[in-house]
């Protein structure tokens, strides 16, 4: 299921104003965010969403910011101090095959991957990581673009969630996506 890492190049893509015309980032994570939670965006690249969630969460949360790649997170720091949300972001690079979050077990409130598991090599251990560091009750948000997953990637990425303690909860209507909210119960 893993596939090419995004590029740079792709980046500076996806954290253009103009994405916003297709996707806005404070629209799809809203109905999950609130003020004070403690967030955790998986695959941030340059900050589409963690800006967003940032915003959201105010001035007493936090959004923590995971990428593998250095070049994205030095740009999501730029932009988040351009934006005034320094202060609420906690960028870091990770290795390919962990998160290394395990600073955050029962801590989070709500989760992000937009876009990532296909990129990821190890999705079981990825699903394990994101479980462990949720509250009970904390809700995870997973969306893959249809062009770079099949149904059958996508349900092995589902059951590999269910398999980490996941119960599936919704899937949100975002078009040219497969998406899934989970529950940690
Ligand atoms: C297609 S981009 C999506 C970025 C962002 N979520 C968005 O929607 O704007 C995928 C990102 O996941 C990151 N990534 C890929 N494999 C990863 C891994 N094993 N752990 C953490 N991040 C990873 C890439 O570096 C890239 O920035």
């Amino acid at each position: 299921m893993a596939g090419r890492v995004c590029p740079m190049w792709v980046g500076y893509i996806m954290a253009s104003p103009l994405r916003r015309l297709l996707q806005n980032p404070g629209k799809i994570l809203g109905d999950y965010i609130e003020p004070g939670m403690t967030v955790l965006d998986v695959g941030c690249a340059m900050g589409f969403f963690s800006l967003a969630a940032a915003r959201l969460v105010g001035s007493n949360g936090r959004v923590v910011c995971v990428d593998l790649q250095s070049g994205m997170i030095e740009s999501l720091k730029r932009r988040a101090a351009r934006s005034g949300l320094s202060e609420r972001t906690d960028p870091r690079v990770c290795g390919e095959h962990s998160l290394e979050i395990s600073d955050l077990v029962g801590q989070v409130d709500f989760a992000l991957a937009f876009y990532v598991v296909h990129e990821v090599p190890n999705v079981p251990g990825l699903m394990t990581e994101i479980y462990a560091v949720l509250k009970p009750g904390g809700r995870f948000f997973v969306a893959e673009p249809r062009g770079h997953t099949s149904v059958d990637e996508y349900e092995a990425t589902e059951a590999a969630a269910q398999k980490a303690g996941f119960t599936i909860i919704g899937h949100p209507k975002l078009r040219r996506d497969r998406t899934t909210v989970f529950v940690k119960n």
